[in-house]
């Protein structure tokens, strides 16, 4: 309980119930773990999504202490019960903790995650968690599954919808940023939900983009790349982690003691509980590294996951395992203290009130406000072919043509499980609102975006006809985005292309927007229209925050956070990647050397790059300047760059800092992003911007763990991209 209600309480009863201190909660962890059978115990290890109905044996089951936590279920009248019968009905009154796939909102949808990366505006994406926070406590879920920030740099997985993006400090960023939204101010307080970083680790390097398959991650790119999100959100406060479910160097992740406990625990010094994913302790058998349910229960346990989702083999196998001496008690002890504690810490044993009553699920003026700028600072535009853009609400007519114009569910993305069908405003409907019903003519052109039937285009190219301007809405429904699906493809699925290309021959201006929940390859589409936007899947506020951005009431300054393959035959492909010795060339005498890093059928480079993004203004970067041209290790280095609006819109713009080492013991990346600013320019106006680059920040890992800063020769950018800026060079010495 913190300060601020403990002074309501003061006023209100004259005693106040001051918080636990730290030790007066492992206090009573204690007192609790010397009562605990090993039953009990192995109880609150065990995790089951919510009994639906909670049928009597359910109802038995808890008041014998068989679950310490239920998820994804329940009515707030069945968890407010079932927490009812664990409190006062059970042997030792342990509150159950009620876990939840909060990911991007929860009746209030944001855009996707990858979305939300896209704004590069962490504050934005803190206000938007605080939001899901609240509107998930208030039906009585104490914990959400999120943040995901598995690193993803191939965008065949389908996962990569979920994650904040290719770069480690950007997702670090955001994800810290989640974690401070969830977590509030204080997590015992009504509206503060435990987070929970997932999934813990490796997950996003699953080989050929499909999910669940095995990573191989050397150690120094493990801490350098896919590590590093999840210790920024560790020192953020993150009061769980999940456990993945790939093998990582041989060792499936859910039992990974280097991982969970060499790293999270003795490195990182984490004392929350970390839950398995969905089953992924039973995985281990299929794995082929436990040979039973009782080996896989033996080696999560002694890997260092605390509680096991769904599958039972902790509860069913773990009295055996301690019997036969096999298991270490103190293993058991180990992992219901870091539960108790985190559940201690949520409030849960000082009554937090379980909400019983079933609130409006209509989205607040306030939460609506926050999806529609952060669905608006998301949208990135990629093209913008003699300035069609932006469009005059005088335009005339427009037509809306696409299969996921209207579309609430596919324009909400994966994981939104809990949305709020009616808050959702798709584009067609902004569109209508904004320029009324007799100025829009609709035609979907395809039922789904997998539709190959080509029987809607006649339609479609009416439409287009009868208008002044076309808006294609293209891309991919929400099924084919999320866990499970990966695809081997990345065009536009169905006939999306061919529909463009009918309409494109029309001769009017065509706008193509794309909903999708990876970046997709579509360049023959690109050449054929005026203007592509990227939309992501923008959530309940998309359509709004798509037409303000196409008639100018709002400026694009997304920039993205995955790389655009041209073809999926480039993937994996990522900005911060390593030089080779052959480095290819776009231009200059080495670019018509054939025997360096290239493809013999489509350039090497992206289509569109890290960190890209345009804007209806221009930005021009100038004359960077650094405090020294040397800096000792442990010293800081100040950079100064000016950035003007030479264009006639005022808008905001992400100005990117990148360094890359010349030459080190380990080979380096060839371009790093260290810290960006999102700055705001009239038309006109010049700004300086000033980033404070100290050595810790140019660090790397050795093998064997050892972080080490390198004296030596280093470029550095202040940039728009991660592929162009303003460079300069500075060296470190010792
Ligand atoms: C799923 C996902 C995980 C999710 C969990 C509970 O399989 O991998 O991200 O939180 O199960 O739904």
């Amino acid at each position: 309980m913190n300060l601020r209600k403990c002074g309501l309480l003061m006023a209100l009863s004259g005693t106040c119930l001051l918080a636990a201190t730290p030790a007066e909660i492992e206090t009573k962890i204690n007192a609790l773990i010397s009562r605990m059978t090993i039953e009990e115990k192995l109880g609150q290890m065990s995790q089951s999504s919510f009994p639906k109905g909670l049928p009597d044996r359910a109802r038995g089951e808890i008041r014998g202490g068989r679950w310490g936590s239920f998820f994804n279920g329940g009515t707030p009248q069945e968890k407010a019960e079932a927490q009812r019968i664990a409190i006062h009905e059970s042997r030792l009154g342990i509150p159950i903790i009620y876990g939840q796939d909060v990911i991007h909102g929860f009746h209030t949808v944001f855009p996707i995650p990858l979305g939300q990366s896209a704004s590069w505006d962490p504050e934005l994406v803190r206000q938007a968690a605080r939001i899901a926070a609240r509107e998930a406590s208030a039906v009585g879920i104490h914990w959400t599954f999120a943040p995901m920030m598995d690193i993803a740099r191939d965008p065949r997985w389908g996962r990569i919808a979920e994650s904040l993006g290719e770069d480690p400090y950007l997702a670090g960023v955001l994800a810290a940023a989640m974690v401070s939204g969830f977590q509030g101010e204080a997590l015992d307080a009504p509206d503060s939900i435990a987070a929970c970083g997932k999934h813990y680790v490796g997950y996003g390097a699953a080989e050929a983009g499909r999910d669940y398959n095995t990573t191989w991650i050397p150690e120094t790119l493990l801490r350098d790349v896919y590590l590093r999100p999840f210790q920024m959100a560790r020192k953020a406060g993150a009061a769980t982690f999940m456990s993945a479910f790939n093998a990582l160097n041989g060792v499936p992740a859910s039992g990974n003691g280097f991982t969970l406990r060499h790293v999270l625990r003795d490195e990182w010094g984490f004392d929350g509980f970390v839950v398995s994913d969905y089953t992924a302790i039973t995985e281990m058998i299929a794995h082929g590294h436990a040979s039973d349910a009782q080996d896989a229960a033996l080696k999560g346990i002694r890997a260092g996951v605390d509680m096991e989702m769904v599958s039972t083999n902790y509860y069913d196998n773990g009295k055996a395992l301690i019997d036969a001496r096999v298991l270490d008690p103190k293993l058991i002890d180990q992992a219901v203290r870091n539960i108790l504690r985190v559940k201690f810490r949520l409030g849960l044993f000082d009554n937090r009130p379980q909400p019983a009553s079933t609130p409006a699920e209509q989205p607040s003026r306030e939460a609506l406000e926050i999806a529609r700028r952060l669905a608006t600072e998301s949208l990135v535009l990629l093209k913008d072919r003699n300035g069609v853009l932006p469009l005059a609400k005088s335009v005339g007519k427009v037509a809306v043509i696409g299969p996921l114009a209207d579309s609430p569910t596919d324009q909400m993305g994966t994981w939104a499980m809990e949305a709020n069908r009616s808050a959702v405003r798709t584009p067609l409907a902004a569109m209508r609102q904004k320029l009324g019903e007799n100025r829009v003519v609709q035609a979907a052109g395809l039922k789904t975006s997998r539709d190959t039937g080509s029987t809607g285009f006649a339609a479609a190219v009416d439409a287009a006809r009868a208008a002044d301007v076309a808006v294609l809405f293209l891309g991919e429904e929400s099924s084919l985005s999320g866990e499970a699906s990966s695809r081997s493809m990345l065009d536009l699925p169905g006939a999306q292309e061919d529909l463009a290309r009918e309409v494109a021959k029309v001769g009017k201006p065509v706008i193509a927007v794309i909903l999708a929940g990876r970046p997709l390859t579509f360049h023959n589409l690109a050449e054929q229209v005026n203007a592509v936007l990227y939309a992501w899947h923008p959530g309940a506020m998309g359509g709004p925050a798509i037409c303000d951005v196409l008639f100018g009431d709002a400026v694009p300054s997304g920039r993205l956070t995955a790389t655009f393959p041209r073809t999926v035959g480039q993937a994996p492909i990522y900005y911060n990647h390593m030089s080779t010795g052959r480095p290819a060339a776009e231009s200059g005498a080495e670019a018509n050397n054939k025997f360096t890093s290239k493809y013999l059928d489509v350039s090497f480079t992206p289509e569109y790059p890290f960190g890209f993004g345009l804007s209806y203004t221009a930005f021009e970067y100038s004359n960077v300047r650094l405090s020294s041209p040397r800096i000792r290790i442990g010293e800081k280095l100040a950079v100064r760059a000016d950035i003007a609006n030479t264009g006639k819109y005022e808008a905001d713009e992400v100005v990117q800092l990148y360094t890359r080492q010349l030459a080190a013991s380990l080979t380096r990346p060839v371009r790093e992003l260290r810290s960006f600013r999102r700055i705001h320019l009239h038309p006109g106006e010049k700004k300086e911007v000033l980033f404070e680059l100290s050595t810790d920040d140019l660090a790397f890992y050795r093998e064997g763990g050892e972080l080490t800063i390198e004296p030596g020769a280093f470029h550095l950018w202040v940039a728009p991209d991660s592929a162009s800026g303003q460079r300069a060079e500075f060296w470190v010495v010792r």
